[in-house]
């Protein structure tokens, strides 16, 4: 088990698409391990794949932070959504900025398990929101893409300073 660095704005790994995951392996399991392992050690709800460096689609997710009960998915979509909300959000790669964001209140989920099975999860509340944060970064969408281009050109100029010094 390890912690790994987690990866920050503007690295492109964080702005590419994420490749599907066809066939889960032991590997990928010992990925999700330290991913847990990371997302805890900084204190986030959830881990996409790619923020930790590796293209794939996977993320995990612990909106109550409840050791032994967090969730993990593979090739996650987005197959019903319900209503807007908007609420500040985070994000471990955009370090020190909190925004409002516009999400779906309610989504539905498909995913692989780790076991590859398909699973069906509905998102509310909090959980509603990692979901939909976690699969634009799959897509390569940050939460600071989603805020209006004057807000987003500013944050976005400001990490790219922070990163040069
Ligand atoms: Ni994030």
């Amino acid at each position: 088990m390890a912690v790994l660095p987690v990866v920050k704005y503007p690295d492109p790994v964080l702005s590419a698409k994420t490749k599907e995951v066809r066939v889960i392996t032991d590997a990928d399991r010992r990925l999700v391990i330290d991913m847990i392992e990371t997302m805890y050690a900084e204190n986030g709800v959830g881990l996409a794949a790619n923020q930790v460096g590796i293209s794939k689609q996977l993320f995990v997710a612990s909106a109550d932070q409840v050791k032994g009960k967090e969730l993990v998915f593979f090739n996650p979509r987005i197959v019903r959504s319900e209503g807007v909300i908007k609420e500040f959000e985070g994000c471990l790669s955009v370090p020190e900025f909190y925004e409002p964001v516009k999400r779906a209140k309610r989504v539905w989920m498909r995913a692989l398990d780790l076991d590859g099975e398909e699973v069906e999860v509905k998102g509310e509340g909090l959980l509603s929101r990692i979901f939909q944060h976690e699969i634009d970064h799959l897509n390569g969408i940050l939460f600071i893409d989603r805020l209006g281009f004057l807000k987003s050109r500013n944050i976005k100029t400001r990490l790219r300073k922070k990163t040069v010094r």
